[in-house]
């Protein structure tokens, strides 16, 4: 296959850019052509081959001078949209943070405009990159599990109450739009999806903020405006229920994401400290692992399962861009979770279930 060049920018360059820049500008044939940001370049962390790189604090001024194919966007959620609408009029492909965006309609604006632009568009829905989810999703497509009969999904983090992490956008509801249910609860939306393959029929949920005010850098205390913890419930198609529970403040868990799913002839759970293993109890009738026990064991992954791997997000962007045939979450994949997301407000304003699809 002929490698084409590709030129890449990235917008902010804060945390989540460094994933980006190391999985993107890594791969043959790109060219990191801009970094842009609205703070003092001289205060970015920028590795030491890209420290050449033109620097930009005017974002539409990096998208005309360096004319970018390809450009990620790892700003704070609220500009997530505008930034995507101005890459595809500069005519680039876009890579997108998630949450997709603030609301359903920006979601559905930011789509409408890739379709119309004829451009790719990704969204860094990381967990689909861990060995185990994937191996997970290819068992429950095989049947393995049978027909699916619940769902039960946790992502629980402490930081939040740590002092050492101070004040910052992801606590400002103006900046961020979500607090634990769009930064770790999209996850979970997405992750049930790409595991199970079923669609959502309707959510109710509530969301609420446990730590009123928190302390910045400076010691300067601000509200907190985010919801700090969540729990959703959904019933799925094929009327499968699907239980959610998500916090940033639950001392003692880091980082913690489960999702378990239990069929006609087996459950099984990932976790995604545990990359190469999951947990699974197979049935009498379950075929191609029925030599399996029948207890819950955390079991490793087939070998050549890991060893075959599969391009990171975001980086599948680059081979998808080429034409390849890979597994890219897209902006699709992200309006989906942006209306499930939407959907949990909407039945916490009325206290009623609400419909989607
Ligand atoms: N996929 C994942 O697992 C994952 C993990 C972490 C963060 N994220 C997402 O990545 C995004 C950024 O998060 P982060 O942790 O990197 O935050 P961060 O605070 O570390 O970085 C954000 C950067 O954006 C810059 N910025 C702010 N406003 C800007 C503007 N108007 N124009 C240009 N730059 C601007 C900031 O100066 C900062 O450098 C968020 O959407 C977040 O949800 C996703």
């Amino acid at each position: 296959m002929k490698i084409f060049p590709l030129r890449y920018a990235v917008i902010g360059m804060g945390g989540i850019a460094q994933t980006h820049l190391r999985d993107i500008a890594t791969q043959p044939g790109v060219t990191v052509v801009g970094l842009a940001d609205v703070t003092d370049p001289q205060t970015w962390k920028v590795a030491a081959e890209h420290a050449a790189v033109p620097r930009f604090q005017a974002v539409e001024q990096m998208l005309r001078e360096t004319r970018p194919d390809l450009v990620s966007i790892c700003t704070p959620n609220k500009f997530h949209h505008a930034y995507t609408l101005l890459a595809l009029r500069h005519g680039a492909h876009v890579t997108c943070e998630k949450p997709m965006a603030m609301t359903v309609a920006e979601a559905e604006a930011m789509e409408a405009a890739r379709a119309a632009a004829g451009k790719l568009g990704g969204i860094n829905f990381s967990y689909r990159n861990i060995a185990a989810f994937r191996f997970a999703r290819e068992l429950i497509a095989a049947g393995e599990l049978g027909r699916l009969r619940r769902v039960h999904a946790v992502y629980l983090q402490s930081f939040l109450g740590a002092q050492a992490a101070p004040y910052s956008w992801r606590n400002d509801a103006g900046l961020a739009g979500f607090g634990a249910l769009g930064d770790l609860g999209v996850h979970m939306i997405d992750g049930v999806y790409f595991l199970t393959g079923l669609d959502y029929r309707r959510v109710t949920g509530l969301a609420q903020i446990l730590l009123p005010e928190k302390a910045d850098a400076a010691g300067r205390m601000h509200p907190v405006t985010t919801d700090t913890n969540a729990a959703f419930l959904a019933e799925l198609s094929g009327g499968v229920v699907a239980t959610f529970e998500t916090t940033q403040v639950a001392p003692g868990y880091g980082n913690y994401f489960r999702i378990e799913i239990s069929g006609e002839r087996g459950t099984l759970a990932v976790l995604s400290d545990q990359t190469d293993a999951l947990w699974l109890r197979a049935g009498e009738s379950l075929t191609k692992y029925a030599t399996w026990k029948t207890d819950l064991p955390l079991q490793q992954l087939p070998t050549d399962f890991i060893a075959r791997g599969a391009p990171p997000t975001p980086g599948a962007i680059v081979p998808a861009i080429r034409g390849e045939k890979v597994d890219l979450p897209t902006f699709a994949d992200g309006l989906r979770a942006q209306r499930v997301l939407g959907a949990i407000l909407d039945s916490m304003k009325t206290g009623a279930w609400q419909k989607l699809g």
